[in-house]
């Protein structure tokens, strides 16, 4: 009988690798590298369940699967005593949502984590329940029976919509779309000089196909119209709280809240099915083409305004600088908040470090640019794969480099668009190899 942690040991092929499936506890070592996905993708369950991960390969669900993996039986779980309940009162994280442990976590508390490299350029739509989280405070409890999304400014009438409303009222309306934080790749910029935040890799970005309401359809229902004179914004808020009760927030210009162009979503669907708690459950905005911060999560509030959203998040974080701006000199005030993203491209197999076989190496990533460019009305997601011949001995520098519809492209270096907050780190992504 074994116990959770013991299993927990046993993640690489020097422990030896062990799985568990229902209460059975298996060393697979010795299938680690027939595995037909491939040795990577068995490591990322290495020392837990395979549950999670045959949830998201369909291919495990046949009798065939549990046979070959009862030859590497070598026991059972001891029955163990449930884990002690965190104190609500205490812990405001408490009643976060349970996650897929593929997931790379940045931070627990707030959640924040990025699918695992070789999963993300595996398909097209990110799963959800390996897409990106990027939270800021707790995930928040709602009711969807009781949830109202208010919308309201000047020139328009007040609205109060339950969840049937928005579902009813409103044509459904698809779009794929990915999200891309505006800190991805920052652990490639705090090499060059530290920076403040979280050290993603190259996984703060995903794809779905987002359902909802188009924001647009909203805002005419609302007697808003088509052109406002000026400059006027479109301030969303969420029902995520900070200890002052300020909730997270942030904006969009109207002309985009309002372009048939832009899809634009209060979604409510994520690949087809309600949104997870993660993602905002019941509503969120899905900006396409514009960085993450501003596809607000549990949407509470929409506000028609002539100023940019108040937020933190608007005004004083997730905008760019110099590199010569420290933390004694930036002022807030003098950069335009980041909305649509410059061009971007990561090697996502082989991983930095690698060592791999001579004869012919297997490279692939994505590439993605924001705005919309290229094809209008769909975000472009590219997933792209090159082999090439590679000789024993070499040490390789595998670099990738897109180039969107508008002849935007990537920097070749990070120093030259270092920036404090680590933001916008778009250089190309460079991955060293050794071939033995
Ligand atoms: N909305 C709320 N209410 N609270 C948040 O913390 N994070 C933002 C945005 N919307 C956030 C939010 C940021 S910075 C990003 S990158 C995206 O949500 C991430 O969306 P995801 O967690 O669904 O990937």
């Amino acid at each position: 009988l074994y116990t959770r942690e013991e299993v927990k040991r046993h993640r690489t092929p020097q422990d030896r690798v062990w799985v568990t499936h229902g209460t059975e506890v298996f060393d697979v070592t010795d299938f680690v590298e027939l595995h037909p996905g491939g040795a990577d993708k068995v490591l990322l369950a290495a020392g837990g369940a395979l549950e999670p991960f045959w949830a998201l390969y369909a291919v495990h669900s046949q009798p065939h699967v549990l046979e070959l993996l009862r030859e590497y039986k070598v026991g059972e779980l001891s029955p163990e005593e449930a884990p002690p309940s965190p104190d609500a009162a205490q812990d405001p994280f408490a009643g976060d949502p349970p996650r897929h442990p593929g997931l790379r976590v940045n931070s627990l508390k707030p959640f924040n984590a990025e699918p695992p490299a070789q999963l993300l350029a595996e398909r097209f739509l990110t799963p959800n329940e390996l897409f990106f989280t990027r939270n800021h405070l707790p995930v928040p409890a709602v009711d969807p029976g009781s949830y109202r999304l208010q919308v309201e400014g000047p020139g328009g009438r007040a609205l109060s919509l339950s969840l049937s409303e928005l579902r009813g009222r409103f044509p459904k309306h698809e779009v794929t779309a990915t999200l891309q934080c505006a800190g991805n790749r920052r652990s490639e910029m705090s090499r060059v000089r530290p920076v403040k935040g979280l050290p993603w890799d190259i996984g703060a970005i995903s794809t779905a196909r987002w359902g909802g309401a188009r924001l647009r359809d909203v805002l005419l229902h609302a007697g808003f119209g088509e052109h406002r004179e000026g400059e006027w914004h479109v301030c969303f808020e969420g029902l995520d709280v900070d200890v002052g009760g300020s909730p997270y927030g942030a904006s969009i210009p109207y002309s985009r809240a309002v372009s048939s162009a832009s899809d634009v979503l209060l979604a409510y669907e994520m690949n087809g099915e309600e949104l997870p708690r993660d993602h905002g459950f019941p509503v969120r905005v899905v900006v396409p083409g514009v960085v993450g911060a501003r596809s607000v999560k549990w949407l509470r509030r929409v506000a028609v305004s002539p100023a940019e959203s108040p937020s933190h998040w608007q005004q004083n974080d997730y905008k760019g600088f110099c590199p010569s701006v420290d933390w004694d000199t930036v002022d807030y005030r003098t950069a335009p908040a980041i909305q649509e993203l410059p061009v971007q491209s990561a090697i996502t197999q082989p991983p930095a470090g690698a060592a791999v076989p001579p004869g012919e190496l297997t490279v692939k990533g994505y590439a993605w640019s924001g705005g919309g460019r290229e094809v209008v009305r769909v975000d472009v997601w590219t997933l792209w794969e090159l082999r090439a011949p590679v000789a024993a001995g070499e040490e390789l520098e595998i670099v990738c480099k897109a180039v969107d519809a508008s002849y935007n492209v990537q920097p070749d270096t990070v120093a030259p668009i270092w920036n404090l907050r680590g933001v916008l780190s778009n250089a190309w992504h460079r991955v060293r190899v050794s071939v033995s």
